[in-house]
């Protein structure tokens, strides 16, 4: 059963962490995984030790993408650690995967909120990687989270969600669809004041909105009919490749608090394939079985999860205020 195999992997800890990158799930237990969907972890692109561009000296590999390695390194003048992102060369379709990483750099260069990273290089290695450099955050996903704690009680999951509302709430209004919300793309920091900080990370498939930046790249990279995105966070609209617009990452969202508050994924299934077949057509699950989440916030969740875009919070600023209603209704 398709469930059950899921948390097994949830909750194993003797495994790898690598993602699928067709479901999003953990790899190798979701049942998609095989050498296309597995991330091209293999492919070392620099060593630690290696000095890049004579200014960042690589320190460890701190993350995998389906299309990128993340990198801690050191600043060799400032002496400053930051984040590198690296794409990964020896993949399918480079030329549109490279077009995608420029982008993702150019999107975080126009951005500057505290729950986003900032963009402080792009460059090309010697060896002719694309990369750029950022933050390096410390802390986990939530997507590690949740693999050691299955699922978070509602009070720090909406501290969390309410950093990720204002964080694509600033995007939106920057004319950024992120497409791509999951536990594996937010970053959580201990803060020194006990207060976790919330990162949203990889815009590697952002959309740019028509009105904000038009032109040809933008239009090849979200044409419509071109599905991209991890199935168990789609919206019915992305899952059909019609045009998106920010509610979409309303919708990812409502994923995301659905697993983050329940442990459980909101529209299980076996194949890619099924999995976009119930976003599109099943009805959003309740969440009244769940003891612990409470039923005024299961019901800002299914909101998040209509099918129909115009059903849903039509912004995240709303969502944000829905659910830091219910929050302080409840302290
Ligand atoms: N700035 C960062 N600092 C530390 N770790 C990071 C940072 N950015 C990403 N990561 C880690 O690397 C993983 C993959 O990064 P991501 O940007 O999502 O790559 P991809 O676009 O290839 O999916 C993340 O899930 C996270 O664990
Ligand atoms: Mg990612």
């Amino acid at each position: 059963m398709p469930y059950a195999r899921h948390h097994t992997a949830v909750n194993s800890r003797n495994h790898s962490s690598e993602q699928c990158r067709r479901c999003g799930n953990e790899a190798p237990h979701c049942s998609c995984w095989n050498s296309e969907a597995k991330p091209r972890a293999a492919a070392r692109l620099v060593e630690p030790g290696d000095i890049i561009n004579q200014k960042y000296q690589i320190i460890r590999q701190v993350g995998q993408g389906a299309t990128s390695t993340i990198y801690l390194v050191r600043h060799v003048v400032s002496d400053k650690l930051f984040a590198m992102k690296m794409l990964i060369r020896d993949i399918p379709n480079f030329e549109e995967k490279r077009l995608r990483f420029e982008r993702e750099a150019n999107a975080i260069g126009s951005l500057n909120h505290e729950n986003l990273v900032s963009l402080y290089d792009f460059g090309i290695s010697s060896s002719g990687h694309l990369f750029f450099i950022t933050d390096f955050l410390e802390g986990k996903s939530l997507f590690k989270l949740l693999r050691m704690e299955k699922f978070l009680k509602w009070d720090h999951a909406c501290r969390v969600f309410l950093q990720v509302c204002s964080a694509m709430h600033y995007a939106h209004l920057h004319g950024l669809i992120h497409r791509d919300l999951k536990p594996s793309n937010i970053m959580l920091i201990a803060a020194a004041n006990n207060i976790e900080l919330v990162k949203v990370v990889d815009f590697g498939i952002v959309q740019f909105d028509d009105s904000h930046i038009a032109g040809e790249l933008n239009e090849r990279l979200t044409q419509e009919g071109t599905v991209v995105g991890s199935p168990n966070y789609m919206s019915p609209e992305q899952c059909q490749g019609h045009k998106v617009d920010h509610r979409s990452d309303v919708y990812s969202l409502g994923c995301l608090m659905f697993e983050t508050l329940t442990g459980e994924i909101a529209f299980p299934g076996d194949t890619p394939m099924s999995i976009l077949l119930k976003q599109v057509t099943d009805p959003p699950p309740s969440m009244n079985e769940f003891i612990g989440v409470p039923a005024e916030l299961g019901r800002i969740v299914l909101k998040t999860l209509a099918k129909d875009p115009q059903e849903r919070y039509q912004t995240m600023e709303d969502l944000q205020a829905a659910i830091s209603r219910f929050a302080q209704l409840r302290v």
